[in-house]
């Protein structure tokens, strides 16, 4: 069996991996909200508030950190104001981006507005993210929206939201100027695009904005241009980076049927994530130091051919885009001084999501899985990691055999580790730079192969399993399953 080795410097650290990399998204999109997360009343499904709680019980356990809202590209169509008030009073309006719900509807009743959102978030205890419109709105309904969410009561907007049932500002954070405004969220060059966001973020930060984040893209030339038009470098806290792989680069197959070749070329289109945020470091260096200036990934995750505008971007969630997932997040350590946040997209039914539902039941994906794994991460301290293995030539580059990151925290170090092989079991030596003392081990995938998916009756049988962990001249030893991901917690002696 080949022996690959992860060398850990427990001195050299990198940073801080924020909570809120490990972050979600959820849009008006197909079934994510509307049957996925927001039934109303009255519904076949057992329900508090309007909210499946089957749903509302998976994400609660999943720790979400942060949820973004209400789009994507539907952001930049929508008037918040639509969607507060009494619900019997909203008025339906069109959806021109997505046909939602279970009847695929292109109407949005806004029956799920501000407030079912807030109340979202405080039943599974996320922290708010809210992208306001820029492309058919303007800086005071941007202004307006922070002012309703973050203004005491003792001015009107506050008063109205007291009114909708919420006197606390709900202290919303994290404020999105825009969403792709360089495609869907109006079509702006980047010259166009960094004048309005002077003037929406000027005004949003005037209500309350407290940290606002800018539409980048992985094309280098948005970022310089649209950075070299700022001129207060104090307005910009985030500059965002979408990737998803699978249906735009090279031929990956689909969700469930992919070849030897097309399995390395999702790895190897996943890959382009940590590259994408080098490159927009490198463009914010330009303009900002990225200790000021962090990259929100706000979308990101596999989205496969199958997955279209007709069913509401549904595909199956296979093990294979779970052991993507895993090297992204590895990635996302690497570069704890440059991520400030993440969001896979979407949290429930949609793309790369966490949740799938029926009419009766909800359960959770492989990618559900990892993300638990994956969770001593978050707010601990990202160690520089680094991985002797062999690589498998794809198309496009080399994808190492083996993805690995860790982290330290009081609790110890905690290092995550993947094999991508497709069908061939490898041993991985943990070193350190100390003896290790204990360690024990999580497994997923073990015995699945890389195309199998959740459903509701298996969606147990994806869980995680103890690993064995040998100490040899005291160094952790895991034997890893080919497309598996384990996490092991390591006490030095
Ligand atoms: O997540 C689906 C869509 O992908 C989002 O609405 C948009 O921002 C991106 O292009």
């Amino acid at each position: 069996m080949p022996v690959d080795t992860v060398h850990i410097s427990r001195h050299d650290t990198i940073g801080r991996v924020e909570p809120e990399v490990h972050g979600h998204f959820a849009e008006h999109l197909g079934r994510c909200i509307y049957g996925g997360i927001w039934v109303g009343e009255d519904d076949r499904v057992p329900t508090d508030d309007g909210f499946r709680t089957d749903t509302v019980e998976l994400l609660t356990d999943l720790d979400l950190r942060l949820l973004r809202w209400p789009g994507g590209c539907f952001a930049d169509d929508y008037h918040w104001r639509d969607g507060v008030g009494p619900r019997e009073e909203r008025s339906p309006q069109p959806n021109h981006f997505w046909a939602q719900g279970r009847e695929k509807s292109n109407v949005e009743s806004n029956e799920f507005g501000t407030e079912e959102f807030m109340r979202l978030c405080e039943r599974v205890d996320a922290e708010p993210m809210l992208a306001a419109n820029v492309g058919s709105g303007t800086p005071a309904e941007a202004q307006n929206w922070v002012e309703y969410c973050n203004s005491d009561t003792d001015v009107a907007l506050g008063q109205e939201r007291a009114e909708n049932g919420h006197s606390e500002p709900h202290d919303v954070t994290y404020w999105g100027v825009g969403n792709e405004n360089w495609g869907c969220g109006g079509n702006f060059d980047p010259e166009t695009y960094a004048r309005e966001f002077r003037r929406f973020a000027h005004f949003m930060r005037l209500a309350g904005a407290e940290e606002t984040i800018a539409c980048g893209h992985i094309e280098d030339d948005w970022n310089r241009r649209f950075l070299a038009e700022l001129t207060e470098p104090d307005m910009l806290d985030h500059l965002s980076i979408h990737r998803y792989f699978g249906r735009f680069g090279r031929d990956c197959g689909s969700a469930t049927e992919f070849d030897e070749e097309q399995y390395y070329l999702l790895l190897a289109e996943s890959l382009k994530v940590g590259r994408d945020v080098d490159r927009a470091a490198a463009a914010i260096e330009t303009y900002a130091s990225t200790d000021d200036v962090g990259i929100a990934v706000d979308e990101w995750g596999a989205w496969h051919p199958e997955a279209t505008s007709d069913n509401g971007l549904e595909q199956e969630n296979s093990v294979r885009d779970a052991v993507a997932a895993a090297g992204v997040l590895d990635d996302f350590n690497h570069r704890a001084d440059l991520v400030s946040m993440a969001n896979i997209a979407q949290t429930v039914n949609v793309l790369q999501c966490v949740v799938q539902t029926d009419e009766e039941a909800a359960w959770p994906t492989p990618t559900y899985r990892l993300f638990d794994l994956y969770r001593p991460h978050a707010g601990a301290t990202a160690l520089r990691t680094t991985v002797d293995t062999d690589a498998v030539e794809t198309d496009l580059w080399e994808v190492p055999l083996v993805s690995a990151s860790a982290t330290t925290d009081d609790d110890g170090t905690y290092v995550t580790l993947s094999n991508r092989a497709l069908d061939e079991e490898r041993a991985v030596r943990v070193a350190l730079d100390r003896e290790v003392s204990d360690a024990t081990g999580e497994v997923l995938f073990a015995d699945h192969d890389p195309a199998d998916y959740s459903t509701r009756e298996n969606a147990e049988e994806f869980e995680a399993t103890d690993l064995d962990v040998s100490i040899e001249d005291g160094a952790p030893v895991v034997e890893l399953p080919p497309n598996s991901v384990a996490g092991l917690s390591v006490e030095s002696a």
